[in-house]
């Protein structure tokens, strides 16, 4: 079935790449998308906060093509004593387009759980920032067949408290956690059964607006496996580790979903 759908191809580059390298990579992608014409999906590039200024300023130059910048978090109060921590508003006023909010590692190593995740996303809606809700099992979880059950509650658990409205602001990104940064991709099948069980699930929370709601996947998705997981129903787009910090593979994922 044909929808109206974003499409979505998001770098996440984690905590690599010093300043030069990121002004390098930053300036490259911007340049090849603009000269190729890569404009059917946002191009979202999630950058270290330090990185946001230099990288918000060389994206100021791309006038109406869809290349957005994006945060990899943000903190759940609105500002306050929180030393070393960044405030939704200040990420809104460096241009910041999308927050990655939930990601497997911080939930890992920051211990976010759902409560505080929703303060984020509040945060991030109060000042005009789109998320991308990311959710995904271990392997562990997997290994029991209860991985459709426990990305539901990960999902349900946080956006059920939202307002209908505010789920036009989330792109969600199921990201397996067995699969990212370890070469292992989720087969096609393993990813249409959780896509669908997403899209159901967001149709149940809003009639009005699950259709409409990108979903995007994540986990070693490279330039070679990228056509054949877009090819998967119900997949929006990718979030992108490792193969988004080089600007040929990166942009051939965007191609990938271009040709879709
Ligand atoms: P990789 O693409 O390196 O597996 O990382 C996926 C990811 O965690 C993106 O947020």
């Amino acid at each position: 079935m044909r929808t109206s759908r974003q499409k979505i191809v998001a770098a996440n580059w984690k905590m690599h790449l010093d300043r030069v390298e990121a002004l390098s990579l930053a300036s490259e992608i911007i340049e090849t998308a603009q000269r190729e014409g890569l404009s059917a999906a946002q191009i979202i590039l999630a950058v270290p906060h330090i990185h946001l200024h230099a990288c918000g300023r060389l994206l100021e130059s791309v006038g109406k093509f869809p290349l957005f910048l994006g945060a990899q978090n943000c903190h759940h109060e609105a500002k306050g004593a929180f030393t070393g921590e960044i405030a939704a508003a200040m990420l809104a006023s460096y241009q910041v387009a999308y927050v990655i909010i939930g990601h497997s590692e911080r939930r890992q190593y920051a211990f976010e759980d759902s409560k505080q995740l929703i303060a984020k996303l509040k945060r991030c809606f109060e000042n005009n920032l789109k998320a991308i809700f990311c959710c995904g099992e271990p392997l562990a979880v997997r290994n029991a067949q209860g991985h459709l059950a426990y990305v539901r509650l990960q999902i349900e658990e946080v956006l059920s408290t939202l307002q209908p409205a505010e789920l036009m602001n989330i792109a969600l990104a199921y990201e397996p956690i067995w699969a990212i940064g370890t070469g292992l991709t989720a087969n096609t099948a393993q990813i249409a059964e959780m896509h669908d069980s997403l899209r159901q699930l967001l149709m149940e929370l809003s009639p009005a607006h699950g259709q409409q709601m990108p979903i995007l996947y994540g986990g070693s998705c490279k330039a070679s496996n990228a056509a054949d997981i877009f090819a998967t129903p119900n997949v929006d787009g990718a979030l992108v580790g490792g193969a988004a910090l080089d600007t040929r593979e990166f942009l051939n994922i965007v191609k990938a979903i271009q040709d879709k």
